[in-house]
């Protein structure tokens, strides 16, 4: 059975209606994604082209004063430390800007050019990439932070370092388009690692987090066996 602390939930302002973009799609290809890994050209293209048309109205639509208030709260309950850190699908960077000096070592990182080419003021250094082959070195990155992302769990377990956590953030709890459930999160990674995840989880308002990190922090074997 997976280990899953819940704390308490806190009361935050809700996004409502703001920014929603029902896309059924969106859901169906999360759950792809973290199922059994699906995902080929004919999905970048898919994806990349719904963001880019998204960009233009992202920051508008999203980046209101609370918007970050789940992420910190993940941040802090969530012990969340290290030197390394990538935002995978940061958009505009309406979080990453809040990230910027918190970390040693802080990239954001989107497959989409449109969005990264509309990045606030204050973004920090933006590489474009697809989040299913990253490239970066094996273990390098001490936290992963996916906000209202995919899951690729076979390359954040080749990514992160042994003692890493991925802090997963949905920003509209159950309603985001880009949702899992903590349990999901979980089941997701230990599939695809075939070892044991703990996770702590909590609500915002109708936000929630999720921490993930690994069950045993022993030193993988090559193929990510322990
Ligand atoms: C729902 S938006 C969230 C943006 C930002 N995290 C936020 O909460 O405002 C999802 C983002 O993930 C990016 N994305 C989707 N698939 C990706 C992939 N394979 N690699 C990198 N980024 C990806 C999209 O381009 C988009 O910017």
């Amino acid at each position: 059975m997976a280990m899953i602390e819940e704390l308490p939930g806190i009361d935050g302002v809700d996004e409502g209606t703001r920014g929603t973009v029902v896309n059924h799609r969106m859901r169906e290809v999360t759950e792809l994604v973290a199922g059994d890994g699906t995902w080929d050209d004919s999905l970048v293209g898919e994806v990349r082209t719904l963001f880019d048309s998204l960009a233009p109205e992202w920051t508008a639509t999203r980046d209101h004063p609370t918007r970050n208030a789940p992420l910190l709260d993940a941040l802090e309950r969530g012990a969340v430390a290290g030197g390394t850190v990538l935002e995978l699908g940061a958009g505009t960077c309406i979080s990453a800007r809040d990230l910027v000096g918190r970390f040693d070592r802080f990239v954001a990182a989107d497959l989409s050019w449109g969005m990264l080419s509309n990045a606030v003021d204050g973004a920090p250094p933006l590489v474009c990439t697809d989040g299913s082959s990253l490239p970066l070195a094996d273990g390098v990155l001490d936290v992963l932070i996916l906000q209202n992302m995919f899951l690729f769990a076979a390359e954040v377990d080749r990514c992160l370092a042994d003692d890493g956590c991925v802090v997963w953030v949905n920003s509209r709890g159950p309603e985001t388009p880009i949702h899992l459930s903590c349990e999901a999160v979980v089941a997701s990674l230990e599939a695809a690692t075939g070892s044991g995840w703990r996770a702590v989880t909590s609500t915002v308002g109708e936000a929630m987090w999720t921490v993930v990190r690994r069950a045993a922090t022993g030193p993988r074997l090559r193929n990510g066996a322990r």
